[in-house]
């Protein structure tokens, strides 16, 4: 999804049965909100809008994707994504003499399709291809169009409810943990305050509390990893449940590597004085905005991602960092070129189209550099080569 922010809040009005939908969502909050005592911390907000069985975002049956959703992704975009993806997989897969291949949070099954078309084409498909997926929705929505578009390799996909206890292979998740619920903090008279939502009539709207001790410490760590003092009035976020997962993630792979692919930054620009309020973002129908209390379970929300903080959980179980680059660098010197070989052949508005897809996908302003590809790697491998040019690991 673009990352941008809207110059003003003018939101479109979701149709009636969004709204209705929303209105549920809105409720089964509010009884959470009642069940905690007046409020409730605003990752539990976060989980809730997006992830309370049957009703949220991702639980439900909203469009989400493309044009007529509300955000697109890479693989959406060009399956010239999917493909540089698998060329560099197919070089892992190669140095490991086989494995499999694991996508976490598969979102329509778009990357799944390319990837697999591509690696067959490459002679290397793997024997599983697996998606981990916490939505039902989107898991029905995944088979049907790999079904439909990948039939023939229909059979070598399989879903996973959770992390696997070990795995041998490559693993690809592209922006899947800025889906992650966030613990959002508020320095308030020097003190570490926990934001927390609470209902005011029929809105949702922000309250605080005094920081658990484990939200307190991670703050005061980051503090003192980055020599400052957060001011009064500081408001930002940190995504421990992403770094708890990468840790899981990682301590379950006994070989292989993994692409985290997505918008973020390193821990000192997350963190930086003037980043004051915090990378929250929501999507409504192409929108974005950082009001995630409005339209609860209906629009998208997200926060950009700690990659130092995605590092130092992977590193702890024991993987190394194999890069850190721009995604624009990634695919440029990953073989996107490679990829348009036939591009001559096209007719003149098929190469417009196409050159607007890549613009898309590496142009500074659009998801060229705001998008990181992070490689991590377990074993002695060689990083493929989107990973060795620009690579800006040492600014972790
Ligand atoms: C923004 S979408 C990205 C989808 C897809 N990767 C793409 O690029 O189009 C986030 C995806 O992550 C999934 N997700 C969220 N939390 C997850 C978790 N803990 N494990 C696996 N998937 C998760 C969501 O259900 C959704 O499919």
């Amino acid at each position: 999804m673009q990352p941008k922010i809207s110059a003003s809040l003018k939101l479109p009005s979701p149709d009636s049965d969004s709204a209705a939908h929303s209105a549920k969502v809105f409720d089964c909050v509010a009884d959470a909100i009642d069940a905690g005592g007046g409020s409730i911390s605003f990752a539990e907000f976060m989980r809730l809008a997006l992830y309370a069985p049957g009703l949220g975002y991702y639980s439900a049956g909203s469009r989400k994707f493309g044009t007529a959703g509300d955000f697109v992704t890479a693989p959406e975009i060009s399956p010239l994504f999917g493909n540089v993806l698998a060329g560099q997989s197919a070089y892992v897969l190669d140095q490991l003499g086989g494995g499999d291949i694991l996508e976490p949070g598969a979102g329509t099954g778009a990357l799944a399709v390319s990837m697999l078309r591509k690696l067959d084409e490459l002679s290397s498909l793997p024997e599983n291809y697996f998606i981990l997926e916490v939505s039902p929705d989107l898991a029905e929505r995944q088979a049907a169009r790999i079904k439909v578009d990948a039939p023939e390799f229909f059979d070598r996909v399989s879903w996973l409810a959770e992390i696997p206890k070990k795995f041998a292979g490559v693993v690809i998740a592209n922006e899947v943990i800025d889906a992650f619920p966030v613990e959002r903090f508020l320095i308030l008279e020097g003190d570490v305050q926990q934001s927390r939502v609470t209902v005011d009539g029929d809105n949702l709207t922000w309250t605080c509390a005094e920081a658990p001790s484990g939200l307190a410490t991670a703050v005061r760590n980051i503090e003192r990893e980055l020599d400052c003092t957060f001011p009064d009035g500081y408001t930002s976020e940190i995504s421990l449940a992403a770094q708890n997962w990468v840790s899981e993630l990682a301590a379950s792979i006994t070989a292989g590597f993994v692409f985290l692919i997505d918008y973020g930054v390193t821990r000192r620009e997350y963190y930086a004085a003037e980043r004051s309020d915090g990378w929250l973002r929501c999507h409504f129908r192409h929108h974005a905005h950082d009001n995630p209390l409005l339209l609860p379970g209906i629009q998208d929300v997200t926060t950009w991602v700690d990659f130092t903080g995605v590092a130092e959980a992977a590193v702890a179980a024991d993987m190394s960092v194999a890069g850190y680059v721009t995604q624009a660098s990634f695919l440029l010197s990953g073989g996107l070129e490679g990829e348009l070989a036939n591009f001559d052949s096209l007719s003149i508005s098929e190469q417009v189209e196409l050159s607007g897809r890549i613009k898309l996908l590496t142009l500074p302003a659009e998801m060229g550099e705001h998008f990181k590809c992070m490689g991590l790697s377990r074993g002695a491998l060689h990083a493929p080569s989107g990973l060795t040019a620009l690579d800006k690991t040492h600014l972790l």
